[in-house]
């Protein structure tokens, strides 16, 4: 029988992990999957992390199951870091990861609408159509990222934003946009908002790289105005990346309500959504991160670290825009300095991106760089690589 199976189409990113790994060169650079680097080129456990690891192993005294939307805490703590607050008509669920948050959302957005159609960015995380097509959901792109100004194509986005109705959802990225780098300003997620107000489709937010942009408060303060506004919003989010807990595992459905009686459908439908996929989330990260969340102490901590990456990242934005420029003798690599977020896209052709592959610097082949897989002693050699491959 699973002869029959049709070759599976690898998924971009996690391929070239591999590729990457089996590469035996020693100057290789990985600037492929999203994953927070040091100046030394180390993923480390965030310090808060180890520390709460350390509180919870201590005082954990049984492994029976907790509930089947995760713990309480957990959800309260990420739904007052995503909107400042918690209310009545807040509800949501522990889910494995931002992936896991955004197909429990997918999944209750279908027992509410079995005819929703989602939207998603063009282009946008590659998952999000790879998850929707293996669903069988109907779905489309919008379009969003100029590869001429390498900037957001806002006119273009909200026409057709604008067409939407009560079926359609809409994925945006709250932050830190993946894969361009290329955000909303302020002005536009309010047009956006009004944009959902007038016609009454409903956004969901994917919210995976809150603090890695320009600040916790800041990278949410167009979720917080679409929240402010609308009854009804979805939240994905995920640990991954501000945590640094990968594959350990923890993110967030969360679920703005028009009250609290569909909130509390809303969690029971959550919590048997997690039941049939797979009934509870692995609790380990959770707890780390409502450790973290709950004590003034450790979250100041987090914090600061938080800050650290968010800093090396943003510095290293303008050290290489700066090397490009030097290196090009032009300026049309300006907007690596004014995006924000792990990644931006350089408009390189695959072929150098292949190019540049050669060399041993690793890019998704869409051109997609993972800045904070760049180490401040590599700047000028990428910049001198990527006038090579005549990027
Ligand atoms: C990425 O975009 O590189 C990350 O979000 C990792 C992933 O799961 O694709």
């Amino acid at each position: 029988m699973f002869s029959t199976l049709p070759e599976p189409k690898p998924d971009a990113i996690i391929a070239l992990i591999q590729a990457f790994a089996d590469d035996p060169r020693e100057d290789k650079v990985d600037l492929g999957v999203g994953v927070y680097k040091d100046d030394a080129g180390k993923t480390p456990v965030m310090r808060s992390v180890k520390e709460a690891e350390r509180r919870l192993l201590a005082r954990q005294d049984t492994k029976s199951y907790t509930k089947l939307t995760g713990n309480p805490d957990f959800v309260a703590g990420m739904q007052r870091l995503a909107l400042g607050d918690v209310n009545e008509r807040l509800t949501g669920a522990q889910a494995p990861g931002g992936t896991g948050a955004l197909r429990v959302l997918f999944e209750l957005t279908l027992r509410a609408n079995p005819n929703a159609r989602f939207w998603y960015s063009d282009p946008s995380w590659p998952n999000h159509q790879a998850m929707l097509t293996s669903m069988k959901v109907p779905h489309q792109s919008y379009p969003y990222f100029d590869t001429d100004t390498l900037g957001v194509k806002f006119d273009a986005m909200i026409e057709t934003l604008d067409g939407l109705g009560p079926d359609d959802i809409v994925i945006l990225h709250g932050c830190c946009h993946n894969p361009t780098g290329a955000n909303l300003t302020q002005a536009q997620w309010e047009r956006v908002t009004q944009s959902a107000q007038d016609n009454g489709w409903m956004p969901l937010v994917d919210f995976a790289y809150q603090g890695l942009g320009d600040g916790l408060e800041e990278d949410a303060r167009g979720v917080r105005h679409m929240a402010s506004k609308l009854s009804r919003l979805m939240i994905a989010m995920s640990c991954s990346k501000n945590f640094g807990l990968y594959r350990d595992r923890a993110g967030c459905a969360i679920v703005q309500c028009e009250n609290a009686a569909e909130a509390a459908l809303v969690a029971a439908t959550l919590g048997v959504v997690n039941r049939l996929l797979y009934s509870f989330a692995p609790d380990h990260p959770a707890s780390v991160v409502a450790e973290i969340l709950g004590d003034p102490e450790l979250r100041a901590d987090w914090e600061a670290e938080l800050g650290a990456m968010r800093d090396r990242i943003n510095g290293l934005r303008t050290g290489l825009a700066e090397a490009l420029r030097q290196e090009t003798n032009s300026g049309r690599f300006d907007f690596i300095a004014e995006h924000r977020g792990m990644f931006s896209r350089l408009g390189a052709t695959p072929a150098q991106v292949a190019a540049m592959r050669e060399g041993g610097i690793y890019m998704v082949g869409d051109s997609r760089m993972n800045i904070a897989g760049l180490t401040s002693d590599k700047l000028r050699d990428f910049a001198r690589a990527a006038a090579k491959a005549g990027i």
